[in-house]
């Protein structure tokens, strides 16, 4: 199975992720790759079965707080998903809010049948890298089945 793992990075720290998760992806035994969701072609988008979407959590701590800007113009820009499987991430020092959610629903808007998410807060949370990888492979695989069906 190949893996294409979309990021919208501002400082790094979400493609530290994103390259931490593919790095984690291979270590299974599976295709994995990174690429920026702002400048990604079809023609690699096309090449993957199943995907994950990351992006830095922006807002005021309190207020207005959602994915990036960035990720969500990209991510209404994409071509239909054709129901392909796809895990999203964020990173935040404070808090997502409903960042995930968001995400979760411009994806499904896109035709993705999103199977989890979890967010990364500052960089410690690295180490929970291993553990969101373990968890997403199955659903990634079997879509259908994480979804219920
Ligand atoms: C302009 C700006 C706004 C931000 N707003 C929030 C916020 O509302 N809540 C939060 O938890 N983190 C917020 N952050 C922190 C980033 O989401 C966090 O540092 C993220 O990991 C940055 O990812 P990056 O290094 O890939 O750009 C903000 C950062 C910036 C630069």
């Amino acid at each position: 199975m190949r893996i294409l793992i979309l990021y919208e990075s501002r400082r790094g720290f979400t493609l530290t992720v994103a390259r931490a998760i593919r790095d984690e992806l291979r270590r299974r035994g599976l295709t994995a790759s990174t690429a920026a969701i702002r400048t990604v072609d079809v023609g690699t988008l096309s090449a993957a079965d199943a995907l994950v979407v990351g992006t830095w959590v922006s807002g005021k701590i309190v207020a207005g707080v959602g994915p990036a800007k960035e990720a969500v113009a990209a991510i209404r820009a994409l071509p239909d998903l054709g129901g392909r499987a796809v895990a999203t991430f964020c990173t935040c020092d404070v808090a997502p809010r409903n960042t995930l959610q968001v995400l979760e629903d411009l994806l499904a808007a896109r035709g993705a049948t999103v199977v989890g998410g979890f967010t990364f807060k500052r960089r410690r949370s690295l180490q929970h890298v291993a553990a969101y990888v373990d968890a997403i492979v199955p659903a990634l695989e079997r879509p259908a089945a994480a979804a219920g069906a």
